[in-house]
């Protein structure tokens, strides 16, 4: 069956917060078919891939026309004909096409939502679903989920200042079981928010509005709600997303909510604290993005007992993540292909990190849609780790749906990462051989 491509079709959808995305179906001539979408995030890092937007008041300044008439013009001209089964040859084609560092010219949703369609279409031209044409005949698990319990940040109108309260259910034996401890989790949270007459729906992510006077009753919270659920202490365990550049200023970390204001040194031992009176096994952007010292020194601080995770400090590039390594900052890599831009840079982020001995977090944005692609690369690549939101609304649901139907179609032969997601060397001698970091996590 050829994988020719003949037809590249952008056009405009919507997200999960009512703005507008580029979707693209691409198709080879052989018949095969695939669709990507792009996602969006709102609290960015100032060095990932940025969307073209449409310039004006039109739609709040979030209209995609120009990204679109970029995918049905330049990008289907230089695209037609290609190999699709030739992945790498499309993202380069596509990169140097656009000539920005950034991504900024064609629009990094537009060369995002191309690539996946791409991938999807020569997955199917296999016919094999996308997770098993990623992983070929390596071996694959379910991703051990981070879940979101309270959305905070820039996802919450800044209600309060850390973004995500997030938990993991290490103790689950399958991805199905995962579900259900996080579902009683999920549950137990917005019954005690209730019982506290706080309970005022939701956040951008579908986790509980965080109505606390303190980030610290945020967290608390969670804990209660673990406990209120019946669970054993190491069962279902913490993670934060604390996004810390969108509260650094002049070079100081400013809560909002407790009108209190840090140094580096002193924002760390806060975090730090945390780590120690709650079971927190993870935390992501302890500190800004251009604060490469606070970084390693926070990463030292915790050694082998958090995990590290640079999302915004580290944009999907291999080459800031090897860097990163180089200097001690963080263990672990949030990936994001619409970071990146596409997929090919995307997977040589998830190398880079491997190369590391890092753990992997294959992760989705806050501006999200019916789109699953994420869960498949989750397990086709092995990552270890998924990060789609909460436990709420079906751009969130619709992800973790998917991996329990990867997980059913694997049958007896599927592995759930469990605990050992949270362990850099498991991944990585799985595909190499090689052991990495060892951990007391
Ligand atoms: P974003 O944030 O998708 O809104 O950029 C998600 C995250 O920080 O992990
Ligand atoms: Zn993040």
């Amino acid at each position: 069956m050829t994988t020719k491509i003949v037809r590249v079709t952008g056009r405009r959808i919507w997200d999960s917060r009512g703005r507008p995305t580029v979707e693209v179906d691409v198709e080879f001539e052989g018949g095969a078919k695939g669709r990507g979408i792009a996602p969006a995030g709102a609290s960015r890092g100032s060095h990932e891939a940025i969307d073209l937007r449409d310039d004006g008041g039109r739609l709040g300044g979030f209209d995609v026309s120009a990204a679109v008439a970029n995918v049905n013009g330049e990008i289907a001209t230089a695209l037609a004909e290609m190999d699709g089964a030739d992945q790498r040859a499309v993202d380069e084609r596509l990169v140097a096409l656009d000539g920005t560092p950034q991504k900024s010219r064609l629009g990094g949703h537009a060369l995002i939502a191309t690539s996946m369609a791409v991938l999807h279409a020569a997955a199917s031209a296999r016919g094999l679903p996308l997770w098993r044409h990623l992983a070929g005949e390596a071996p694959v698990r379910l991703p051990l989920p981070q879940v979101q319990i309270f959305g905070g940040g820039a996802h919450a109108g800044r209600r309060v200042d850390i973004q995500d309260f997030l938990v993991m259910p290490v103790g689950a034996r399958s991805f199905d079981e995962a579900m259900v401890m996080v579902a009683e989790v999920y549950r137990a949270a917005g019954e005690l928010m209730r019982a506290a007459g706080r309970l005022c729906g939701v956040a951008d992510e579908g986790g509980w509005w965080p109505d606390f006077k303190a980030n610290e009753e945020a967290l608390d919270m969670v804990a209660r709600s673990i406990e209120r659920a019946g669970f054993r202490k190491g069962e279902v365990v913490m993670a934060l997303d604390i996004a810390a550049s969108e509260f650094r200023a002049d070079g100081r970390y400013r809560l909002g909510l407790e009108n209190r204001e840090f140094d580096t040194a002193a924002w760390i031992e806060v975090v730090l604290g945390w780590t120690r009176a709650y079971p927190i096994v993870s935390v992501e952007d302890p500190v800004a993005e251009d604060d490469p010292e606070g970084m390693r020194a926070f990463t030292a601080a915790v050694g082998d007992k958090v995990q590290v995770i640079g999302d915004d400090f580290l944009v999907t590039s291999a080459a800031r993540i090897a860097d990163a390594a180089r200097e001690g900052q963080c263990n672990a890599v949030l990936l994001k292909p619409n970071q990146a831009g596409t997929i090919t840079e995307t997977v040589e982020a998830l190398a880079a990190a491997r190369e590391a001995g890092w753990t992997t977090v294959v992760s989705a944005r806050s501006g999200e849609t019916e789109d699953v692609a994420i869960a498949h690369l989750a397990v086709g690549w092995n990552a270890g780790q998924l990060k789609v939101g909460s436990f709420a609304r079906s751009e969130r649901m619709a992800k973790w749906n998917e991996c329990l139907r990867i997980e059913a179609e694997l049958g007896s032969s599927a592995r759930f990462a469990g605990r050992e997601a949270l362990q850099g060397d498991q991944a990585k001698s799985a595909s190499s051989g090689k052991t990495g970091r060892g951990t007391s996590r």
